[in-house]
């Protein structure tokens, strides 16, 4: 698809490319809240149950090809209880998302997981709805939360059969993205007594959901739990930000969260005990999402001779020495032996030139 050049004459013209994603989903719905009953109950009263994302006008990256992709066909008869849901992500857009365009080809396995949930339940509308919904790429650096909001049909014809959602006339649910929050990161490494910074950041619809935010870190690990930052502030600037971080060295920048929905933590001096699964939570009004993370600590061997000076006239052996590191169970990979190697090389050199 091309985006017709509007102003040919003003040369500022952009067109680019974009295309439809078809996500297969679980619908994940709290059984005792519907009722339940629907034989797909799990333990734990969840019911699971197949569902359908559509995701319209995702961007092609700068060197992705559009070839064999189409656009989303609904299909031509309307069966009121297949729930395909469709969400247009150009605004607010979802950072990466061409990652999802060749993730199939690829043979990448995409997961994707939706619940309906409402924001504010002394509110609850039978005629709109709210999703909650995880993507991430397996084996690729994509990882995102949306929230989704469906859009109002003018005329209501049908309604799916078990949400009871006014379907469009092609037999979805139309949608928009009312929030993204996003990492892209699974999991990444912290250097001991360094600095690391895990990456998280959100998007909102235009205008804003609400205008107070709210970030809070935490961390899980070994089964327990504790927090690490909190913060509360407000995009229109009214009052100043409220920071209380509960770990010495953990900052996260009020005005990068107000300024570009920039979320991440920067920890300094890092420890061992800061290993763990991280969760970024932000909450923007009522509207609330997540995103997860595993830290891990090392600490680089250092690297030592077992002779300090190396005399060419005998056959000699010559140790390699690393020590100091962490995990302990870490493989010493081929950096350190070409580092090794490279030194023995020089001394070689040294020795050979004297
Ligand atoms: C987010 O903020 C951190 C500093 O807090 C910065 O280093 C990083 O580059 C920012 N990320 C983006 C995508 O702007």
């Amino acid at each position: 698809q091309f985006v017709p050049c509007l102003y040919p004459h003003l040369l500022l013209c952009v067109s680019f490319s974009v295309a439809d994603v078809v996500l297969s989903c679980v619908l994940v719905e709290d059984g005792a809240a519907h009722g339940g009953g629907d034989g797909g109950m799990g333990a734990g009263g969840f019911s699971r149950s197949a569902a359908t994302l559509v995701l319209r006008d995702v961007p092609a990256g700068p060197d992705q090809s559009l070839e064999g992709l189409t656009p989303f066909v609904p299909p031509r008869v309307i069966i009121p209880d297949v729930l395909i849901i469709e969400a247009t992500v150009s605004s607010p857009d979802i950072p990466n998302s061409d990652v999802l365009l060749h993730a199939d080809c690829n043979g990448k396995e995409v997961m994707c997981e939706l619940s309906p949930f409402s924001p504010d339940p002394s509110r609850k509308s039978a005629d709109q709805a709210f999703f909650m919904v995880s993507v991430s790429v397996d084996g690729e650096d994509f990882s995102t939360s949306l929230i989704l909001r469906t859009i109002k049909v003018e005329q209501i014809t049908q309604r799916h059969s078990r949400l009871g959602l006014p379907l469009s006339p092609s037999g979805t649910v139309q949608s928009e993205v009312a929030m993204v929050v996003f990492s892209h990161v699974k999991s990444l490494s912290g250097v001991l007594r360094d600095e690391v910074q895990l990456p998280c950041g959100f998007k909102q619809q235009d205008p804003p959901l609400a205008p107070d935010v709210q970030v809070t870190w935490r961390v899980q690990h070994r089964g327990r739990g504790r927090k690490i930052l909190g913060l509360k502030t407000s995009l229109e600037d009214t009052q100043g930000p409220v920071i209380h971080a509960e770990r010495r060295g953990a900052w996260v920048s009020a005005e990068q969260v107000v300024s570009e929905g920039n979320a991440s933590l920067t920890l300094s001096d890092l420890k061992v005990e800061d290993e763990g699964t991280y969760i970024c939570a932000v909450s923007i009004g009522k509207f609330h999402a997540q995103q997860v993370m595993l830290l891990n600590v090392i600490k680089l061997p250092e690297v030592s001779l077992s002779e300090d000076k190396l005399v060419l006239k005998s056959a000699k052996t010559l140790v390699c020495y690393s020590s100091k590191y962490y995990p302990l169970d870490a493989e010493v990979d081929s950096y350190w032996w070409i580092l090794g190697f490279l030194i023995i090389t020089v001394l070689f050199f040294l020795q050979v030139m004297k």
